[in-house]
């Protein structure tokens, strides 16, 4: 049975992808010797960000920088809940200079509690906010003491899963969160260690479960308004389990900046509070 839904007004810091291209490779989606089309990234990017205005959401912009191809995924550059804000550290040299990129943004935009990390932490990508809980991820990118860290900055607990896939490397790549007041979750459970799936089965245990095709097609790298669930339209799979649960699905493509090794949710980081 379908509970009944209601969408709650977002912001989002996007960066668009003028720079996007891959030159390095940093996960198992990355390829140097495939061409990228950037005016392509960038049509489909604006697309998403037409998607969110339409739905009545607010789009905040971080300026590209030449040279950080990967700084459209701004979901990795930080983590804000409360109004307060955890300054990501990558775990990639390449990416590094992106941490700096967004502290300057919030500094600029009045954000007056920022945290800068001591352990490496990938922002949104490896945590996940819900009203009462941090869900965080580890094993490929995220340092675990980073989980302490973000437990004492936001004062909620953290729950730490072990990713087990590289091609599931971030957190939001293998679970999205659907109703972050009621804690509602959708996943991939292969992408986790045994332990942290069993975790996942008693906290969440009518969480919509993903098939491998869509957990493949990014359809977890997805973004939710408590009814909008904005996400790739190729994973077709995750829709009719999403509108049992009284969501409404809004596919996107954004295809070609899944040659980064991300999607949806990667390019969207939810300012909360
Ligand atoms: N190329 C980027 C990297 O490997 C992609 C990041 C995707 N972002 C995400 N939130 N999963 O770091």
């Amino acid at each position: 049975m379908a509970r009944p839904r209601s969408a709650t007004p977002r912001r989002y810091l996007m960066c668009p992808p003028a720079h996007f291209t891959v030159r390095y490779s940093l996960n198992p989606w990355m390829d140097p010797a495939k061409p990228v089309d950037t005016p392509l990234a960038q049509a489909q990017w604006e697309q998403l960000r037409e998607v969110y205005r339409s739905l009545g959401h607010t789009v905040a912009e971080l300026a590209p920088v030449p040279g950080l191809p990967d700084m459209v995924f701004t979901a990795n550059g930080a983590t804000v809940a409360d109004g307060r804000v955890f300054g990501a550290r990558f775990a990639h040299p390449e990416r590094e200079p992106e941490a700096q990129a967004h502290l300057e943004w919030f500094a600029a935009h009045g954000y007056g509690h920022l945290h800068l990390p001591v352990h490496i932490n990938e922002g949104e990508g490896d945590l996940a906010v819900t009203d009462s809980l941090l869900l965080a991820g580890r094993g490929f990118r995220t340092n675990p003491l980073a989980h302490g860290e973000a437990q004492e900055f936001f004062g909620r607990p953290v729950i730490g899963l072990e990713l087990v896939d590289p091609r599931f490397y971030h957190l939001d790549l293998a679970l999205a969160v659907l109703d972050d007041a009621a804690g509602e979750v959708a996943y991939y459970p292969p992408a986790f260690s045994p332990g942290s799936r069993e975790v996942l089965r008693r906290l969440f245990p009518h969480a919509l479960v993903a098939a491998e095709e869509d957990a493949l097609a990014f359809g977890l790298n997805a973004v939710s308004d408590g009814l909008h669930v904005v996400l790739p339209q190729a994973a077709a799979g995750l829709f009719g389990p999403l509108r049992e649960r009284g969501f409404e699905p809004v596919g996107v493509d954004v295809s070609e900046l899944h040659r980064g090794g991300g999607s949806v949710k990667c390019c969207s980081l939810e300012l909360r509070g």
